[in-house]
């Protein structure tokens, strides 16, 4: 079976977010269990830049009534036969953090060249997919598009990776497209109707939905009142097959060539299950004297300065903190208000609080393997890798009970999940977790827990490739 995978962004090529790593793992897991995957997306210039890919061919689209020249780059997925492609838009290029109406305009004509690539592609290369796999609002008006205006019968998936971010503007992206208006009634919004929510119409038009955790697939039907999409949501979930009664939810994995602390050459030391105490206390040690900070437990922050990400829960918390002779490591970029928030706390506490506002893999990796514990404190999360990816180091994650923190971690057996927003609860949990850890006989059976569960993608790859067959029926 041949599955066409596309979306925003893919690893290593560009990364923003947890979805490029999904997007570089899934298809390598998919071809060891004899699925062909291929994966498509849009050639931005930093890719350009970085990597200066040889033209493969070049075909047309027509967008806006004009047309438009398309490049196809390409390259394999490295150490792997997987082939990926860039589209390149020649006149208006594909640009990664496009704002506002043009964005939407961009991701619709990126679609439409996804669409057009199928033709070439099985013209040039003899293969054909038997699914396109979409993924997110970038990627959502393919199924409408293949079917309504390309008349194409190719099953689709749309997999949810946070339903926050939905592409909502001006219908008239179909004039754009050249569709009309009664071929997508369905989520037109306004008195007379402008808006179009894009995602909501890849909700209506995929052949199947699916999300990235069967808790987010449960919390997202819960909490529509406040979500326009909703109610079409609810319709697809009575539609489809399921599992448990619910939108499909399948847990992404972490890649286990990437992640590996006996192998990682980006950390201190190496080590295992067999030899992690010392393995742990010497990556420690390193990562402590290169910041300036005394041995003491340390708890560690990694990921996206955003609201999704509650950095104010933990920034509130670590106010009250002055007291238990702590670490507090806190590494990532985004919105440049909480960024300046968590430097003044880092400033305000200068013996044991430490501020990173960088993109760094490199410090990221030697965080996970010098830290006792990892704080989580997410607002939402449809999946989230970071605690996967700690668990695998033997750093304890504490984390809001939500979405996939909730279905990858089992309370106070590999890691220790609190409510939700509150900070007094992840107060109680830090002080909880310092407990365990002064207990080391079963400080020691946690971490071995968390380093022993298996979050491997091979898992979760066989769940797609049952669902990718389910669709091909
Ligand atoms: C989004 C979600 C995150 C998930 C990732 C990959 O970034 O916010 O929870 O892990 O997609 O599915």
């Amino acid at each position: 079976m041949n599955v066409l995978i596309t979306g925003y962004e893919a690893a290593p090529f560009y990364k923003r977010g947890g979805l490029g790593d999904v997007m570089e793992s899934l298809p390598k897991a998919l071809g060891k269990i004899g699925i062909e995957a291929r994966v498509v997306i849009p050639y931005y210039d930093d890719i350009k830049e970085k990597y200066n890919f040889k033209e493969e061919g070049e075909f047309t689209i027509r967008f806006e009534s004009v047309v438009e020249s398309i490049g196809v780059y390409s390259s394999l997925l490295p150490r792997t036969k997987i082939p990926f492609y860039f589209l390149d838009n020649k006149k208006h290029k594909f640009i990664s953090d496009k704002r506002g109406k043009d964005k939407i305009n961009q991701f619709a004509s990126f679609n439409l060249a996804v669409v057009n690539f199928i033709h070439w592609v099985s013209e040039h290369h003899k293969w054909i997919p038997s699914i396109v796999h979409c993924n997110d609002w970038h990627t959502a008006l393919i199924p409408l598009i293949l079917k309504q205006k390309m008349k194409l019968e190719i099953p689709t998936l749309l997999t949810i990776h946070n339903l926050n971010y939905q592409g909502i503007g001006s219908l008239k992206v179909l004039d754009l497209l050249d569709m009309r208006d009664e071929e997508t009634k369905e989520i037109k919004r306004g008195k007379p109707a402008t808006e179009i929510n894009v995602l909501g119409e890849g909700i209506v038009h995929a052949d199947l939905v699916s999300t990235v955790s069967r808790s987010y697939a449960k919390e997202i039907m819960r909490d529509y009142g406040k979500n326009p999409i909703a109610a079409f949501l609810k319709k697809r979930e009575e539609e489809q097959p399921k599992i448990d009664g619910k939108i499909i939810g399948i847990l992404n994995g972490i890649d286990y060539d990437v992640w590996n602390p006996a192998t990682d050459k980006s950390i201190f030391h190496k080590y295992d299950t067999n030899n992690w105490e010392t393995g742990k206390k010497d990556n420690k040690d390193d990562l402590l004297k290169s910041l300036g900070l005394e041995d003491r437990p340390t708890f560690c922050f990694v990921g996206r300065m955003a609201k999704q990400k509650g950095l104010d829960i933990l920034i509130k918390t670590v106010d009250g903190l002055d007291s238990l002779n702590i670490n507090m490591i806190i590494l990532g970029v985004g919105d440049p208000i909480i960024q300046e928030t968590v430097l003044k706390l880092a400033q305000k506490y200068p013996s044991w609080v430490r501020a990173e506002p960088i993109y760094s893999e490199e410090f990221a990796h030697k965080l996970y393997a010098g830290s006792d514990f990892i704080i989580i404190p997410s607002r939402y999360e449809p999946c989230g890798l970071i605690q996967m990816i700690a668990m695998r180091y033997g750093t304890i994650p504490i984390a809001s009970k939500t979405g996939g923190l909730q279905d990858s971690i089992a309370n106070g057996k590999n890691g220790l999940l609190f409510e939700k927003g509150k900070s007094i609860r992840l107060k109680k949990a830090i002080k909880h977790a310092l407990n365990i850890q002064k207990d080391m006989a079963r400080y020691r059976k946690m971490v071995l827990s968390a380093m022993r569960k298996d979050f491997s993608w091979d898992k979760s790859a066989v769940l797609y490739k049952k669902l990718y067959e389910e669709m091909v029926k």
